[in-house]
């Protein structure tokens, strides 16, 4: 048995939740349940991200105290978690007793180990409201290209990135006051000095490789202080000793983590357990401990946290899980085509959370890839794996027990006793043997194969069994490891591989005559144990699904467990067969974009392509064209418009730029015109990998800019306006590399 406390990213208390941030959620509640399926002890801890300057003014804005304000958005989130199956042991805010002392408890460390240190900065400030402006909270035009209303970190239309001492006509988002520059004494965390403990850290801890790889990109360049203090007014801890100075939000959201987990020790439940807090957070001996989070955060999980528990003397983290951002229908979520979806509002259209459960699980590996909610596919996933295929089982086997067999399954089946010999012998040792590390899960399977497999014939009952025995070996790991996406295509390998067996074995033949009904009875025997091995495989995913199961099953009182594998359902009572699930309807799917669409009020929270990932409030999408405008440009005769050389154009390879949040580098190949590369302002409405192949259309004669980032040799085209957008343009069919748009 292992200990095993794990963290999700505390969402900000600014507003509701999003089927963006859904994904991580989820993705840490399936491994939680899986880890307590196969025996270990896991707390599961949680908690509002409540501080800040975003939070205090939409208080301000709502009329009401911050306090109040934050209370309202938790209840809506605890009650949006609960709904979809996210079961945290405790959820608490960062705005809490436990997280001021454990604060002020870390900070002070820190500080008697020499690693705080004040320095004057000089900062842009707001008179008229008095308050230091964070980058986000001025906008001006952009010193380059002259664009109106870019906030003061960098340009929308070109592109540029610049400090907000160089905007043009810099004005405050709060007050609409001329910001003046101001000093002020702030704190810095000397991470520069703890470089070799986090390079050591990294060395050791479980991180996705691409994560890995960047944290130590960016601990190569050298670590550079971390300014840990804002001045009054802010919604926050005031630092111990220094009036007027307050936690950045940063460095006590993730020592929420600890507070919450405080708080759940000293409830009935925590105490019961017996959970020793002092040895959670002081030995990494006693507990692992994970963090669940998104990609947008890694610098703070993967660097700036660990050297905090370091030059604190805490424990740090054992593992970081993270994953990518959500896209809905292959773009950026957006409200004008409602695909910016809450959760209350999946929840209201009356579809079932398991389902998108499932569905990003199909999606879920290891590393941070994003994951894109296909309306269409989910219906289309759904109906096929769960209804058609594993329900289905239960559905056509569950009336021969009770019709042939008085709703008891027989005593033994042909091969009963070999199934158990084989657990012990086989899949037992294993198993061990994963577990202390001696094997691992097979690697995954190529597609072709998984296709092979499932289109072999039928096997023999035990056979059929121990076939999925084995592979619950390799589903075992492959949860460990956070492969959902390997364990989901082998469950639909294994529902398929049930399927052919009932339907070659046809039971309903064998149940027309009354010699032969015993065979009936037989097959649908392993049929249903083959389906309590699925409701196995699936339940971390579809909790509610499988217990429905269970109880059809009659395992109410044991329910299914990864140590328990080879054990037979024999002389068992089932109960009556009701309906497990139902199709996706699409009505619900459509009431779910409507709903989305007629919220298009604007919120507190940002709107990116995936959770609230910015503590800053940003309201328009990253565009390459100029702003949209209801009124038509000037007349240009057919000469002006010849000047401008439009090419087809193949995207041959997209990637992020580091340092830019909006751009993807992209290279294209422009048939007879060769390899341009261009930066784009689309990053937020396209992951890259999906722009690979694809034909655009570009401007191929604009003069080539030299960017921060290399030289823009050219524009490619895209459509929006400041409710939707980017929209790429694409060619019909037949267009070519290089053919001129004309
Ligand atoms: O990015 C976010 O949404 C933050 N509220 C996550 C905080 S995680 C932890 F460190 F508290
Ligand atoms: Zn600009």
């Amino acid at each position: 048995m292992s200990r095993i406390l794990v963290t999700n990213a505390l969402p900000y208390a600014n507003g509701p939740l999003h089927l963006g941030h859904m994904v991580g959620y989820i993705q840490a509640d399936i491994w939680v349940r899986f880890q307590r399926m196969c025996g270990n002890d896991v707390v599961y801890v949680c908690a509002d991200d409540a501080h800040g300057t975003p939070i205090m003014l939409a208080a301000e804005k709502a009329g009401v105290s911050p306090e109040t304000f934050i209370a309202g958005i938790r209840e809506g989130h605890e009650a949006d978690f609960k709904a979809f199956g996210v079961a945290f042991d405790h959820y608490h805010s960062t705005h809490s007793a436990e997280n001021k002392a454990l604060s002020d408890d870390i900070y002070t460390r820190l500080d008697k180990a020499g690693l705080i240190e004040p320095r004057t900065i000089e900062q842009a400030y707001d008179p008229v409201k008095a308050m230091f402006l964070p980058e986000r909270y001025i906008k001006g035009e952009c010193p380059k290209c002259g664009t109106a209303d870019q906030y003061g970190d960098n340009c929308e239309n070109c592109g540029a990135t610049y400090s907000p001492t160089e905007l043009k006509n810099p004005k405050s988002v709060v007050s609409g006051a001329t910001p003046v520059l101001k000093e002020s004494e702030h704190y810095f965390f000397k991470l520069s000095d703890l470089q070799t403990e986090v390079q050591a850290w990294l060395g050791s801890a479980v991180v996705p490789s691409s994560v890995k790889a960047k944290l130590g990109e960016w601990l190569n360049a050298g670590l550079k202080d971390w300014d840990i203090s804002r001045d009054a007014p802010y919604f926050g801890f005031e630092i111990p000793g220094k009036p007027g100075k307050f936690f950045y939000v940063w460095l006590d959201a993730p020592i929420g983590y600890f507070a919450s987990l405080k708080a759940y020790c000293e409830t009935d439940d925590g105490k019961a357990r017996g959970l020793d807090f002092e040895r959670y957070v002081k030995d990494p001996d006693y507990a692992q401990l994970w963090h669940f989070i998104g990609k947008d955060i890694i610098n703070f999980h993967g660097l700036f946290w660990p050297a905090m528990l370091k030059g604190a003397g805490y424990r740090q983290p054992t593992g970081l899980s993270v994953n990518g951002y959500l896209t809905v229908n292959g773009a950026k979520m957006s409200k004008s085509r409602g695909t910016f979806i809450k959760a209350r509002t999946y929840l209201d259209a009356g579809l079932n959370p398991e389902y998108l459960r499932y569905y990003f699980a199909t999606l879920l590996t290891p590393e941070p890839t994003d994951v894109d909610l296909d309306l269409v596919a989910f219906k289309e996933i759904i109906d096929s794996h769960i209804v058609g295929k594993y329900v289905n089982i239960a559905s056509r086997c569950v009336g021969f027990i009770h019709s042939l067999a008085g709703g008891m399954l027989p005593s033994k089946f042909e091969g009963s006793d070999e199934v158990g010999a084989y657990v012990r012998e086989h899949v037992e040792p294993l198993i061990a043997m994963m577990e202390s590390g001696i094997i691992g899960p097979s690697p995954v399977a190529p597609k072709e194969e998984d296709a092979d497999r499932s289109a072999q014939a039928a096997l023999g009952g035990a056979a059929l069994i121990k076939y999925l025995l084995s592979s619950a070996i390799n589903i075992k790991g492959w949860y460990r490891d956070r492969n959902y996406a390997v364990c989901i295509r082998e469950f639909v390998i294994l529902s398929d591989k049930v399927n052919t067996y009932i339907h070659e074995n046809a039971p309903w033949k064998f149940a027309k005559d009354s010699a032969t009904q015993q065979q009936a009875v037989e097959v649908a025997t392993v049929a249903l144990n083959c389906f309590r091995l699925l409701t196995l495989f699936i339940k971390p995913i579809m909790p509610t699904l499988a217990l429905r199961a269970e109880q059809l099953l009659g395992l109410e009182r044991e329910p299914l467990s990864w140590n328990d594998l080879g054990k037979l359902m024999l002389s068992t009572p089932l109960n009556t067969y009701e309906s497990l699930a139902a199709r996706v309807d699409k009505d619900q799917v459509q009431s779910m974009t409507d709903a989305s669409k007629e919220d298009l009020a604007p919120s507190q929270t940002p709107a990116p392509a995936t959770k609230a990932a910015a503590t800053e409030p940003k309201t328009k999408p990253a565009v390459t064209a100029a702003p949209a405008s209801a009124e038509a440009s000037p007349t240009i005769n057919i000469d002006d418009f010849t000047k401008i050389d439009l090419r087809i154009a193949r995207i041959e390879n997209a990637e992020s730029v580091e340092g830019a949040d909006k751009l993807l580098k992209l290279t294209l190949d422009v048939g007879p015109l060769g390899k341009r590369q261009v930066f784009a302002g689309i990053k937020s409405a396209y992951p890259p990998e999906k722009l690979v192949g694809r034909l655009t259309v570009m401007v191929a004669n604009l003069a080539p800019r030299k960017m921060r980032f290399g030289m823009s040799e050219g524009m490619v085209l895209a459509a929006s306006n400041d409710e939707a957008g980017p929209f790429l343009l694409m060619p019909d069919d037949g267009a070519a590399p290089g053919m001129r748009v004309k």
